[in-house]
């Protein structure tokens, strides 16, 4: 969630959510697949898993870094790039073969001993090292690596995850993850999916973190700090929770909630889609919470309409990803839908309320229902208070039209269709069409696509 859609949020809250409470294709075929940005990723290769080492100094801010990428080649390759923006690369194999590489903006650019043939699976190993740093997003917002008071946060969306982990950083390439991270007895070490082991090793101690589903790199999470890692169960889903102390007693409630949440989530869209849940609140700078796969991010106390959103985007934006940026409307608009019914079934306002209330605003407030959440035309523009807001409205509007049981029937198929892999926002029409046996063009055309109050 954006600092602007947590402060409308906040707005709202009184009025709606108090009673709640309560309760560069280096030889790949060039193509303008990521419009927002056209510099990440790379379509000559398609990674399947990540195994990672770091060790990370708190004190210096030093990084250290063995990445091995297993990935297939979609082209003929001479030559590819991945995205890594700074530190600096000491090593890179190809398939066991040291193999020449140089840097360009954001780019490790390889050129592998062999070439590698179309359809062939390949192997990259990578050195690097350095003091990772804080990326600015269009919009203004922190991501990348963050130090904070005692560790520090990896995190990346959209695109701040190459300024410490060497990836194909586009969300179309997902791939699983294998991650280590070594750092002074005395902190903790959180990642995303389950804690495979903690190995004392001298006078550190080496946290090894698993997630086996496939991740859009944007998605992907490292936490260093203080706090009880707490393990806990929803079900027979394992929970890993870390709450840095300064936080713990104004998040706990909210973080309690995470297993009703998951449950009531899981009635609605489907089985939870991931091997592991759990929360990580940690005092740092960064202004919003993040989706982080199987283990969201909060960079303040949430409140539980917060958790209900992250939770939210674990089956949209997470088991189901962006084909590409521009369809940001998929996870936010449907994640912030999510919100509003869960207020409406927990004894809140109803979602067709808040729905009445926003749609009051005049045609005039042209911040509030432009850009269309279809269309954000720009980077700067996709946490948008209209993605969030007007995108959820939407699927409120959607509702009204053809009835909740078809919404919440198009919300599952999509959620199921899609598991594990991406989607579109015109896939996303075709099927709202052929789940509610109704023509919607017309509708979609007009609050997803033209701009001005619907
Ligand atoms: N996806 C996050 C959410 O749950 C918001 C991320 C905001 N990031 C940013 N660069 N502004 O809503
Ligand atoms: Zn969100």
């Amino acid at each position: 969630m954006s600092r602007g859609s947590r402060l409308l949020g906040m707005a709202l809250a009184v009025l709606v959510l108090a009673s709640v409470a309560a309760a560069s294709a280096a030889a790949a075929p060039e193509q303008p697949s990521e419009p927002f940005f056209p510099r990440s990723g790379n379509r000559g290769y398609d990674v399947e898993h990540y195994d990672v080492s770091l060790g990370y100094q708190p004190r210096s801010g030093m990084l250290t870094a063995r990445d091995v990428i297993e990935a297939r080649a979609t082209s003929g390759l001479s030559k590819f790039s991945l995205d890594l923006d700074g530190l600096k690369v000491t090593s890179v194999g190809v398939d066991g073969e040291a193999a020449e590489y140089t840097r360009g903006r954001g780019k490790v650019k390889v050129v592998p001993a062999t070439r590698i043939a179309k359809g062939e699976a390949f192997t990259v190993e990578l050195r690097y090292q350095g003091v990772p740093r804080k990326v600015i997003d269009p919009d203004g917002s922190p991501e990348g690596w963050y130090r904070t008071k005692d560790g520090a946060v990896g995190v990346g969306e959209p695109v701040g995850t190459a300024a410490w982990l060497a990836c194909n950083n586009a969300p179309r390439d997902k791939a699983s993850l294998d991650i280590q991270i070594s750092v002074p007895a005395g902190v903790k070490a959180v990642s995303n999916g389950r804690l495979v082991s903690r190995e004392k090793v001298g006078g550190r101690v080496r946290w090894s973190w698993s997630e086996p589903q496939p991740m859009a790199t944007y998605l992907a999470l490292v936490d260093i700090g203080r706090g009880r890692l707490v393990q806990g169960r929803v079900g027979k889903l394992p929970t890993w929770t870390l709450i840095d102390p300064k936080l713990a007693k104004a998040s706990r409630a909210a973080i309690a909630s995470l297993p009703a949440i998951i449950r009531w989530e899981s009635h609605i869209y489907g089985p939870y889609p991931f091997s592991a849940a759990g929360s990580v609140v940690d005092v740092a700078d960064l202004e919003y919470a993040l989706e982080t796969q199987s283990r969201p991010i909060y960079a303040f106390a949430p409140d539980r309409t917060t958790v209900v959103h992250e939770t939210a985007h674990q089956w949209f934006g997470d088991s189901v990803s962006l084909e590409r940026w521009p369809n940001i409307w998929l996870n936010e608009g449907l994640a912030t839908w999510t919100q509003w019914y869960f207020a409406e079934q927990h004894g809140g306002r109803s979602a067709q309320q808040v729905f009445a209330e926003l749609y009051r605003r005049p045609a005039s407030a042209t911040g509030f229902w432009n850009p269309p959440p279809g269309h954000p035309g720009q980077a700067k523009n996709l946490f948008a208070v209209s993605t969030y807001v007007r995108g959820a409205m939407t699927l409120q509007a959607l509702r009204d039209k053809i009835g909740t049981h078809e919404l919440l029937r198009i919300l599952r198929s999509w959620a199921t269709e899609h598991r594990y892999a991406n989607g579109d926002i015109e896939e996303f029409m075709a099927l709202a069409e052929r789940v509610s046996g109704e023509r919607l063009r017309g509708f979609f055309q007009r609050w997803l696509f033209e701009r001005g109050k619907p």
